[in-house]
């Protein structure tokens, strides 16, 4: 297949990027060129910004695709999601749009699955991510273009953009304490990105995904507590847990992991429909991860923690 992934350079687009070329695709990417050394041998870059239309129109004037992957949150509003199928309309086999788990009203009972009203709890992000979402269902519904939206939630791995295992790693490894938000339980749930990547991979082309949405996450649910648990089980390091009373100054823990609900979404709907399940555990997902982080050097890198250190000598 021929595909197009607007995004490409940077975490969940190129893992994607690899995914597909694993699986013999042709592949193309979207994004401004800010990583060309990131672009694989073989796969061609449109170099463009998506939040500028007309460019955006002239860019991809004659292109054609078996299937487009609509990845990046630029941050990227319905609006922008329109301007692209505009663009491509006509000339897109199947499309496929990465939303978010955090669409759903999380003021709801847990667990999450698709029929989960959404609404605004999580504010423009969500906005966004509805609006995005409502393009791509309204193409299905009006123009028959074949659709699948994707809600990953806490996506981890190699790369990651997002400081979140990576910050337990930094402080595990120089022996540092962990302070924990309150009593830590609120519960989460982590995908791997491979997983997620292979996932999307497999989905492609696949007439049972067209119109559909799918939650799309790793299997095992973990309080924040437990998370920091099994990270310092997995990398064998001893572990100090500084519980710090709630209604004090914001406790730093992992770069999105602090918020006051429970996470947790079923994944049924992909496994019953699709046979998609994940390779991963979260323990395997984290050792692959904790080498990844080594290979780099990611332990010796520079880390100021004197705020941390104030807030210790504050709540010990
Ligand atoms: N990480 C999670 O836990 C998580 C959870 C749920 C959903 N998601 C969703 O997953 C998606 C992927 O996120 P990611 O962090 O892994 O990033 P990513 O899509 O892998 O990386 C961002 C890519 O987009 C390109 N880009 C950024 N702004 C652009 C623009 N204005 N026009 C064109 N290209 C642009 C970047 O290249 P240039 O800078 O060169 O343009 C880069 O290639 C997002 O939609 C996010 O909302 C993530």
């Amino acid at each position: 297949m021929r595909v197009l992934i607007v995004g490409g350079t940077e975490f969940i687009s190129f893992h994607l990027v690899r995914a597909l070329l694993r699986a013999g695709h042709e592949v193309a990417v979207l994004n401004r060129g800010r990583h060309p050394e990131r672009v694989p041998a073989g796969v061609r870059t449109v170099v463009c910004d998506r939040k500028e239309h007309g460019a955006l129109g002239r860019t991809l004037a004659t292109e054609r695709v078996d299937a487009l992957v609509d990845i990046t949150y630029a941050p990227t509003t319905g609006q922008d999601v329109d301007a692209l199928l505009d663009v491509l309309d006509g000339r897109v086999g199947h499309a496929l749009f990465v939303s978010s788990g955090r669409v759903y009203d999380h003021a709801l009972p847990i667990p999450f699955d698709e029929a989960t009203p959404r609404n605004l709890y999580w504010g423009d992000y969500a906005r966004d991510k509805i609006a995005g979402e409502e393009a791509f269902f309204r193409r299905h519904r009006e123009r028959g273009l074949p659709v699948t939206i994707v809600r990953p939630t806490h996506v981890y791995g190699p790369l990651n953009t997002r400081n979140n295992e990576t910050f337990f790693f930094d402080r595990l490894v120089r022996g540092r304490p962990i302070l924990l938000p309150g009593p830590g339980g609120w519960l989460r749930q982590f995908g791997h990105v491979e997983d997620l990547a292979d996932s999307m991979a497999t989905m492609l082309g696949d007439r049972r995904a067209f119109g559909q949405a799918y939650n799309v996450t790793g299997e095992e649910i973990v309080s924040q507590a437990g998370f920091v648990e099994l990270i310092a089980d997995v990398i064998k390091r001893p572990l100090a847990l500084v519980p710090c009373p709630p209604g004090g100054p914001p406790v730093p823990f992992g770069q999105n992991l602090v918020y006051d609900c429970h996470a947790v979404y079923t994944t049924t709907k992909v496994r019953a429909e699709l046979g998609i399940r994940p390779r991963y555990t979260l323990a395997s997902g984290l050792a692959q991860s904790f080498e990844w982080y080594l290979r780099e050097g990611l332990d010796r890198r520079e880390i100021d923690f004197s705020a941390e250190d104030a807030l210790l000598r504050r709540v010990t």
